[in-house]
């Protein structure tokens, strides 16, 4: 399976360039292992416009198949990552979420406190997951054997849910 990515890194101190993007660079090694022919990647703050222009963006003019974001889906008053998802997307796909979270909560209790969310822009996915790359790599594991089906579906190329 073919298909374009993006990594959005959400992150005060990584954006100030205080912190490795250890999260970006973990899912783009995750991503090219699961057939992503090219993963862009974007850093931004935790500013709702930056998250949403920067995820218009990947979505409308430079469009990829998939993108995934990590950070800022806490309760901290600048973890704003899903509200500023939520004016991007057209449709939720709340089960990849639901998914991640429940799988997270085997883990540590602490999935509960992420309100990352999922849904369609356009014909691209967008997924948000935690901050820590642990947390990503958990997450890519509950969605890695849906991906190659999410977005056959996406592309119009409906394919059989018979799996
Ligand atoms: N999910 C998984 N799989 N593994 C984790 O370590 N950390 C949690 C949670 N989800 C975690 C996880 C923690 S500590 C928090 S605070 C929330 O995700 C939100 O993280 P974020 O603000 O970095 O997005």
């Amino acid at each position: 399976m073919g298909f374009t990515a993006a990594v959005v890194t959400v992150s005060d101190k990584g954006f100030r360039g205080e912190r490795q993007d250890g999260s970006g660079d973990e899912l783009e090694r995750l991503l090219s292992g699961a057939g992503a022919s090219a993963v862009a990647r974007v850093q931004v703050p935790d500013e709702h416009g930056l998250i949403a222009g920067a995820l218009r963006r990947l979505c409308r003019e430079e469009p990829v198949d998939l993108i995934i974001t990590t950070g800022g889906t806490g309760l901290s008053p600048r973890d704003v990552t899903p509200e500023a998802t939520l004016e991007v997307i057209d449709r939720e796909a709340p089960g990849l979420s639901e998914a991640v979270r429940a799988a997270s909560l085997a883990v540590t209790p602490n999935a509960m406190l992420s309100r990352a969310v999922s849904g369609v822009c356009g014909s691209t996915l967008i997924i948000n997951f935690p901050g820590s790359p642990k947390a990503c790599s958990e997450a890519f594991a509950v969605v890695r054997p849906v991906l190659a089906h999410a977005l056959e579906l996406l592309g119009g190329r409906g394919g059989e849910c018979a799996r």
